[in-house]
């Protein structure tokens, strides 16, 4: 089977064929990151570029590492270091990339729908590897790979994401995944961080966390994105903590088999205490071994054999 278009944007772009294509895909590379020489030959020849104009930790590190273990050639630009900081346009720094011939770019801009700009100006595959408040599609994937590898299937669990909705580009892909796998998703936070009309998208609102955890399979905590807040969402760090962080007399209300994902970085005692981060239900580091996997599975459909 094979992955339609020539780039990965977003979730909600895809359908269910396309996730179960890039889970199973990527349910049959993680062996390779098991092995004493951890590398397949796959993509030799190919050259990606790695274009970051955000900060980030896990996403970079492991498109980068998917890469070299797919015998890729990978490059990472520093936008502080790029002639970005000399007013250079995302036209100009498309155009010059491709001039280069690279066969794919992965790209990560504050502003939402720059790598669809991006897709449009240059022939090569362009990834979003999360743009403003709107996609960061290889997390999700991630995310349902974490949640199928525990629980065997997604249709039918219960998702409960909590936290600052309104700025999450994780919240946003993860809610279109989910339900076209067939889950039932719940989003809770504070009114003033759940966006009105969000039920259009598929899934259910509310602003009690009780409401929210008590049923959930599954309980997604978000990162407080006081980057992307240009006013205060809510009175004090502490009393958002205490209503909506999850601590562990939140989570003995929850089911006793709940898994608890976060996307990272972890403000812990924000929205995670760090009883429940390291403990038992936390499958926070799981995601991060799956995110590699995804992202190796995303390279080969977008530009290995299963496209030629
Ligand atoms: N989850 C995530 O996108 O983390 P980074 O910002 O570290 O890439």
């Amino acid at each position: 089977m094979r992955f339609k278009g020539k780039d990965l944007l977003g979730i909600e772009d895809l359908d269910a064929s396309d996730i179960d294509l890039v889970l199973s895909t990527a349910e049959s590379l993680r062996e390779v990151s098991e092995r004493e020489i951890k590398k397949v030959p796959t993509l030799r020849g190919k050259t990606i570029i790695n274009l970051f104009y955000e900060p980030s930790t896990r996403t970079r590190t492991s498109f980068e590492i998917a890469a070299k273990r797919m015998s890729a050639d990978a490059v990472n630009i520093s936008v502080s270091t790029s002639s970005v900081v000399k007013g250079e346009t995302i036209k100009d720094t498309a155009k010059n990339l491709e001039a280069m011939k690279p066969d794919c770019i992965v790209i990560r801009h504050s502003a939402s729908g720059v790598p669809m700009m991006l897709a449009n100006y240059v022939k090569c595959s362009v990834v979003n590897a999360g743009d403003g408040a709107h996609e960061h599609p290889s997390q999700a994937l991630l995310d349902m790979l974490t949640v199928k590898e525990k629980k065997g299937a997604i249709a039918g669990l219960k998702l409960s994401i909590i936290g600052d909705i309104t700025h999450s580009r994780v919240a946003r892909s993860n809610i279109y995944g989910f339900t076209k796998l067939g889950a039932q998703v719940t989003v809770a936070g504070p009114p003033t961080m759940v966006p009105p009309g969000i039920e259009k998208l598929g899934c259910r609102a509310t602003s009690s966390m009780d409401d929210a955890i008590k049923d959930a399979d599954v309980i997604m905590m978000l990162r407080i994105q006081l980057e992307r807040q240009k006013e205060s969402f809510f009175p004090s760090v502490r009393e958002y903590s205490r209503l909506y962080g999850l601590d562990e007399a939140k989570l003995n209300r929850a089911k006793k088999d709940v898994l608890i994902l976060h996307p990272g970085p972890i403000n812990r005692g924000v929205e995670v205490s760090s009883e429940v981060a390291d403990g038992p239900h936390s499958l926070i580091l799981d995601q991060v071994t799956n995110g590699v996997a995804v992202r190796m599975a995303i390279f080969y459909l977008l530009l290995g054999a299963a496209k030629e």
